[in-house]
């Protein structure tokens, strides 16, 4: 019988081999294969002038990049953090990290010592915390802000799974009373909240009710990427109900392209961070074009992490590179000209 850390690490290793595997991928459906940007012939600018400085929860940062939270929790979480965290700092993306539910239901001891030593080995890291709704209504906001406290966060991120819960035989689908806990939660907390899907993006009517709150940003987190209806459905039983479910909704979701133009049209004053699918320098610029202020990655920061710090930091260039070139050819100076131009048109597909 496996014991209760087992059995959560043994799933947070699943969830990553998983996460690796194409078949999981919700390819072709982040709406960005309708999108193009209009070329510029003659842009006023030199290419070395163009500058990613971007805004992040009150501060700027050097790129509106970040790496899109991913689970801890397991064995080799220590060593892939520590090379997320290293690079990140050093080419100013921002981080989340994964679930933190097992440190907050005292259970992490290890897992708090990790964030400890990393925070120690790079100060100048933009983090950001992350626990899921369900955690939020339950665990007292004391706890919650002293989590952020303890590994030095900058923001908190509160991720929302709904079809993962509901398709994973161990889920907790109690999302009763979520909306008055975001509520205290962003007036209360001493960190900004970032409110997340993960893979499933934001309709209107649920964007609808995020007004009115103190929230930081909205990462819309669409679909276009990483499935988690997908993933759980390849966990589960083959001849349970699960997995029969979990094919039915291999398409589920909310794209992301139209989730950051929702975002943008329903709530102007927010900041939107766009994720769920982006797996180029110029899908950002895309995602950028349609009202994205940042623009975050999951599992191909993963991907390239699991080759080692050097092939992570190549690959940041590159979409930081790609990003440039978008910039330039669009004849945007920056990220926030490019998303006040009119530069992103639909074609048929
Ligand atoms: C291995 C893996 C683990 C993840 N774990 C979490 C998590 O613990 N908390 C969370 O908010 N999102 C988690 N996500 C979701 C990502 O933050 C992101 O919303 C989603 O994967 C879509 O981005 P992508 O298509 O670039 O992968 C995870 C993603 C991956 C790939």
């Amino acid at each position: 019988m496996e014991s209760d850390t087992e059995q959560f690490e043994s799933r947070k290793r699943e969830h990553l081999q998983l996460a690796l595997e194409p078949a999981h991928q919700a390819f072709g459906l982040t709406g960005l294969e309708r999108i193009r940007l209009v070329h510029e012939a003659l842009p006023d600018l030199n290419f070395h002038e163009l500058r990613l400085d971007s805004p992040c929860l009150g501060r700027i940062e050097r790129t509106p990049f970040y790496v899109a939270g991913m689970t801890a929790g397991h064995a080799d979480a220590p060593r892939l953090n520590r090379t997320l965290a290293i690079a990140c700092a050093e080419r100013g993306w921002a981080m989340g990290v994964g679930s933190q539910r097992r440190e907050l239901e005292g259970g992490g001891g290890k897992d708090l010592d990790h964030w400890r030593r990393l925070r120690e080995e790079v100060p100048g890291l933009f983090l950001i915390a992350n626990i899921g709704i369900s955690q939020l209504v339950d665990a007292p906001l004391e706890r919650i802000q002293a989590l952020t406290e303890e590994m030095g966060a900058q923001a908190l991120a509160i991720h929302l799974n709904a079809l993962q819960e509901v398709l994973q035989p161990e889920g907790t689908p109690r999302f009763k009373g979520a909306i008055q806990a975001l509520r205290r939660a962003c007036a209360e907390l001493a960190v900004p909240v970032v409110i997340k899907e993960t893979g499933c993006g934001f309709s209107g009517e649920t964007l609808r009710r995020f007004h009115g709150l103190r929230l930081g940003a909205i990462d819309v987190s669409g679909l276009g990427g990483t499935h988690w209806g997908r993933i759980e459905g390849a966990r589960a039983r083959p001849d349970s109900v699960h997995a029969a479910a979990a094919m039915t909704f291999g398409r589920w979701g909310e794209s992301t392209a139209e989730s950051v133009e929702r975002a943008r049209e329903m709530l102007p004053s927010a900041e939107i961070w766009a994720s769920g699918g982006v797996r180029s320098g110029l899908d950002a610029a895309k995602l950028i074009a349609l009202g994205a202020h940042r623009v975050g990655y999951a599992q191909p920061a993963l991907a390239a992490a699991l080759e080692g710090l050097e092939a992570l930091k190549r690959w940041m260039e590159v979409q930081e590179y790609e990003l440039r070139v978008a910039l330039f050819c669009t004849g945007s100076a920056t990220p926030a000209e490019l998303r006040s131009s009119q530069k992103a048109i639909r074609v048929e597909a």
